[in-house]
């Protein structure tokens, strides 16, 4: 498995969160909203690979980028870790110490796969632990308001989420999915993607089977849908070269994430989902390619 989460442990006075990558394994936009949201029934889980945040005391307020992506964003207040920083400190209304914030960054940028979002959750998780913030209902208010994926990665678990995604289910008994991350190297717009749905009013999911083996999950997936991908695809047509390099790897299941352009295959072992990188990558040798697997 490709391992950008397995760290050296934490210094002392340091505090490290992991960042995962987030796969909407279905999204359903059932309906939309006066405010210009929509209402989404997403099933979503989170993965072994992902970015990496650690937090650390310092004189003043730093924070700085590294890793595969991370020359491409900003390290001011258009960065959501600065952002979920400054917001989490106007919530407490404390006085709260300076710190150095050190992103690792190795998932791609604007990919579907929540990279952002998960930051800002990991931001939040490692601030609270600096801070002795007894009470995390702060850090679950800031959540919201800086972002409708942001709640779902400061849970960081299988769930179901619903409205514009902060209404929040957690889910018991998926198994552990052995997945492969792909992304064409093409950045979409979220907005730009919804405002490409020829439907804002999609039959809802259906109920997840009592036992979801992954038999029965496949079988689920094959029933829903995500309603983006048709929207993404029209604006980004690598997408289905994506799709396409995953089914013929042997995935058992291919999806787009959220508003894309990152594609998942789900494999029935974690040594198939390896084998099939290493094929894709062979193949794409400029793409994202990842074999991972699911967190509990
Ligand atoms: O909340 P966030 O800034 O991540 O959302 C980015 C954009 O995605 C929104 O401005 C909106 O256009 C779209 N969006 C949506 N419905 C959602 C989530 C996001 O229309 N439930």
């Amino acid at each position: 498995m490709d391992t950008a989460l397995d760290a050296p442990p934490e210094a002392v006075g340091t505090f490290a969160e992991a960042a995962p990558a987030k796969i909407n394994l279905a999204l359903h936009v059932v309906d939309r909203r006066p405010d210009g949201y929509h209402e989404l029934e997403t099933l979503v889980v989170f993965t072994e690979y992902g970015d990496r945040l650690t937090v650390e005391p310092a004189a003043r307020d730093h924070f700085s980028i590294h890793g595969s992506y991370g020359g491409q964003l900003p390290v001011d207040e258009g960065n959501l870790v600065v952002r979920a920083r400054e917001a989490l400190r106007r919530a407490c209304g404390a006085d709260l110490r300076p710190v150095s914030i050190r992103l690792e960054k190795n998932l791609p940028i604007a990919s579907g796969i929540g990279g952002g979002s998960s930051d800002a959750a990991a931001a939040l998780r490692a601030l609270a632990r600096h801070w002795r913030l007894a009470d995390t209902a702060f850090a679950d208010a800031v959540a919201l308001a800086l972002g409708a994926d942001v709640p779902m990665c400061l849970a960081a678990r299988p769930l179901l989420a619903r409205g514009a995604g902060e209404r929040i289910e957690p889910v018991s008994g998926l198994p552990r999915l052995a997945v492969v991350l792909v992304n064409p190297g093409v950045e979409v717009s979220t907005p730009q993607v919804f405002s490409g749905l020829a439907s804002r009013e999609n039959p809802p999911l259906q109920a997840l089977p009592g036992k979801a083996d992954f038999e029965a999950l496949l079988g689920w997936l094959a029933a829903s849908r995500n309603d983006l991908e048709p929207p993404a695809l029209s604006i980004a047509p690598a997408i289905a070269e994506s799709l396409a390099a995953l089914a013929a790897s042997g995935a058992a299941f291919t999806r787009m994430s959220g508003s894309g352009a990152t594609c998942f295959g789900l494999y029935a072992s974690d040594s198939a989902a390896r084998a099939a990188a290493d094929i894709i990558r062979r193949d794409r040798p400029g793409w994202f390619v990842a074999a991972t697997s699911t967190t509990g």
